[in-house]
């Protein structure tokens, strides 16, 4: 009886050990079986997906210990999990995403990363699953008092961004390519924000959800009230890799129609 029932558990481990592993085959066309969902792309690593960020934007994507959580680390893991797949984040420059993507380092960039059309040149996007809005982060007492003051005739502010976002792109050509001021690049939202505490620039131009976490926990700081522009947040997946796009937007859109991506943001932003 024993030994039965030890034969039983056996057997059935040894099942549930093929149908894992039949999960991580992702080579179809290897393999000649009829392709499922999961083996019809390939990822970096067999089994795992790879998402690259920069964990200083929240509520997108933050240290929570030593997690990144936040919007995209949880969309992310609702896509891996219908792919079949283990999700693991990286975190990295801001910058280095997109390279890390296209040079097989990551399979997809998640980092509230905005669709643009220089963008779309060297990356495909997703579908887009939010959207943002670059703000004007100031002082309370400053005499910046509109988007319009950083664009006025004789204008001539220290903007601070991070460097190579939608942030930095805009003010750049609108502000610094025309004379109206000088763009501080820096590495993370977070050191543009200790710049303006500390008086090394007049402003901070940045995606307004991070822009309130900043402002909530730095007092004597504020949001304008007018915003600088809108913008739609998308995954990043290489240009050569369409199954894998497929796939993750296939899982987005189920993920968007049940419901599940709006009840993440709602989660980590208060309507
Ligand atoms: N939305 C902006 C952009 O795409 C800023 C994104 C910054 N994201 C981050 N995780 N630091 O350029």
């Amino acid at each position: 009886m024993k030994n039965f029932k030890k034969a039983i558990i056996a057997v059935l481990a040894l099942a549930m050990l093929f149908s894992l592993a039949a999960c991580g085959t992702k080579a179809p066309a290897e393999s000649g079986e009829p392709s499922t969902a999961a083996a019809t792309f390939t990822t970096v690593t067999d089994g795992v997906l790879i998402m690259a960020t920069n964990a200083s934007f929240p509520p997108y994507e933050y240290y929570e210990g030593d997690k990144v959580v936040g919007i995209d680390a949880e969309i992310a893991a609702a896509i891996a999990e219908k792919l079949g797949l283990e999700l693991k984040i990286e975190d990295m420059e801001f910058d280095s995403i997109i390279t890390a993507v296209n040079g097989g380092k990551a399979d997809i960039g998640m980092a509230g990363m905005t669709v643009t059309p220089e963008r779309q040149e060297e990356i495909n996007f997703t579908t887009s699953y939010a959207t943002g809005v670059q703000v004007v982060i100031v002082p309370e007492d400053s005499n910046i008092k509109s988007v319009d003051d950083l664009l006025a005739d004789g204008a001539s502010h220290i903007i601070g961004v991070q460097r190579n976002t939608t942030g930095d792109i805009y003010t750049t050509g609108d502000i610094e390519d025309k004379g109206l001021g000088t763009i501080d690049r820096y590495g993370k939202g977070t050191e543009a924000v200790m710049a303006l505490k500390t008086g090394k620039v007049d402003c901070v131009v940045i995606d307004n959800e991070p822009a309130k976490a900043f402002v909530a926990e730095n007092p004597g700081l504020k949001i304008l009230d007018t915003k600088y522009i809108e913008e739609q947040y998308a995954a990043a997946v290489a240009k050569d890799n369409t199954a894998l796009l497929d796939a993750i937007n296939k899982a987005l859109q189920e993920l968007i129609e049940d419901g599940t991506v709006k009840s993440i943001i709602d989660k980590y932003i208060a309507a």
